[in-house]
């Protein structure tokens, strides 16, 4: 039997997407499919979804949703990427805005919502009766908890599962009891320690964790790190207590949209066998579309990055001065928190020969810096997976990364007396180290090419493709449905 799969999200790229989420949802469905899995996306219809593919949507049917007092019209539209059957949440309201993420606790509001529309989507409306429904972060968290009170009780859906994906644990929906409560119009049951409420408030992620049958997270090293007080954003004890359904599944990237010998986007193209050249003329072009003297052995540096104190900028600002005091070019490329910006752009204004602040968010121009750049920065303080690493050493350009996280089971760091590595790394939140990592990179660059060679054709072979991560779910999803059974 095809295992029925519907995977909730609040981002998918190429259609909606801030970042990581968008990408994995953009991507792994795909490769279930493969697999054989019958997966089918659920997202909300954003106003840009609704702008440019007009003329893909299709109509299925509308009805009114309650929410608390309200009575909220929920259109349900239909769509294919790339194969997989997208289905979108249709209110105005909600989701006729130009981003996808508004504030704070609108934003409750709007996933409340969602999280209600998908549920009374799901079945006769959409023709599609989940085995499991696959959630992914806060903005889907207390699915289990609404499927229970208002289907499952009353007889209907009574054999879907639900398996729920960490892709952080920063955020987690957190909003005061009356509001929640009015929103999802749950029992006083539901409003207790064991069910939805984390210190006395409602929080959705807390409750995803609680009530799922599975929880993933993105990499094994992050599924460890969030047991502890450090990385658990207080629900490490809730995660130790329920340790046994708690796994970590590394990411994937889409290895044929990132793939430098066959990419459209960059200047010349390159493979493992034979990169040196292609690779040359990606960042001599690089240098001059964003006008940096164009010097072949200089060493490049890059980030490509939202500006969240999560990334480690903090890190890079202490001690950037230094290191564009040497013989280096750096380019970093990211929106996000407005201290950031500006600082980068004084760092630019203070080094206007070898860096370059792009604060933008461009997909098409991280092509180019990926393939350009030699060395790729990401000295995150905490990272569940990542997904720029991969993608770095897919395009022959090394990470030096901070051991954590996805980043430790990604990048192999460099070990000179073994000759092995795809990359750098250091351990500790110190921007010494990362500064004194980013020189020996450099030196290694310059002084030693057989080893950097060797290091450039180990990260491009590496597999980042989602194959083994697409089988390690299916598995899952299958044992989830022995024991209900
Ligand atoms: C989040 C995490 C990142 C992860 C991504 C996809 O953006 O911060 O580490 O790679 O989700 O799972």
């Amino acid at each position: 039997m095809r295992v029925k799969v519907l995977f909730v999200s609040s981002e998918m790229s190429p259609l909606a997407s801030t970042g990581g989420l968008g990408d994995v949802t953009g991507s792994l469905p795909e490769a279930l499919r493969r697999e054989g899995v019958d997966v089918r996306v659920i997202m909300p219809l954003y106003k840009r979804i609704k702008q440019s593919c007009a003329s893909q949507l299709r109509f299925l049917r509308w009805s009114m949703i309650r929410l608390g007092w309200r009575t909220m019209y929920s259109g349900l539209f239909m769509m294919e990427v790339n194969g997989v059957p997208v289905y979108l949440i249709d209110n105005d309201f909600y989701f006729g805005h130009d981003s996808i993420y508004i504030d704070y606790s609108f934003d409750i509001e709007r996933f409340s919502f969602f999280q209600r529309a998908v549920l009374e989507a799901m079945g006769e409306p959409m023709g599609f009766d989940p085995d499991i429904i696959h959630l992914n972060d806060w903005q889907t968290g207390m699915i289990p908890i609404l499927l229970e009170a208002h289907y499952q009780s009353h007889g209907y859906h009574r054999q879907t599962r639900c398996l729920i994906t960490l892709h952080n644990l920063k955020y987690q929906g957190i909003h005061g009891r009356e509001v929640v409560q009015d929103l999802m119009d749950l029992p006083d049951s539901y409003m207790s320690e064991t069910a939805a409420l984390k210190d006395g408030v409602p929080n959705f992620l807390k409750a995803g964790i609680a009530w799922s049958s599975r929880v993933t997270t993105v990499s094994p090293t992050y599924a460890r790190e969030i047991m502890s007080e450090y990385f658990g954003e207080g629900l490490d004890e809730l995660l130790k207590a329920h340790q046994w359904k708690v796994k970590g599944i590394l990411n994937g990237i889409d290895v044929d949209l990132y793939n430098p010998a066959r990419d459209p986007e960059i200047a010349a193209a390159y493979s493992p066998k034979a990169w040196i050249r292609g690779k040359g003329t990606c960042k001599k072009a690089l240098q001059e579309e964003l006008d940096l003297p164009k010097l072949p052995k200089t060493p490049l540096f890059s980030m490509v990055t939202r500006l969240d104190s999560q990334k480690g900028i903090d890190l890079l600002l202490h001690v950037i001065d230094e290191l564009l005091a040497e013989d280096v070019q750096i380019v970093v490329l990211g929106t996000g928190d407005p201290s950031y910006e500006k600082r980068l752009q004084d760092v630019q204004g203070r080094h206007p020969v070898n860096m370059r602040s792009m604060i933008q968010f461009d997909r098409h121009l991280a092509r180019r810096i990926y393939a350009g750049s030699d060395i790729f920065m990401m000295p995150s303080i905490f990272e569940p997976c990542g997904l720029s690493q991969m993608i770095a050493m897919r395009y022959g350009t090394l990470p030096i990364v901070r051991q954590t996280g996805g980043l430790a089971d990604t990048v192999k760091p460099w070990n000179k007396f073994e000759q092995t590595g795809t990359g750098f790394g250091f351990l500790n939140i110190n921007a010494h180290e990362l500064l004194y990592t980013a020189k020996e990179a450099a030196a290694l660059y310059r002084n030693e090419k057989a080893s950097w060679s060797k290091m450039v054709v180990s990260a491009m072979q590496g597999d980042y493709s989602w194959n083994r991560s697409a089988e390690e779910y299916k598995t899952l999803y299958r044992e989830i449905l022995d024991e209900a059974r």
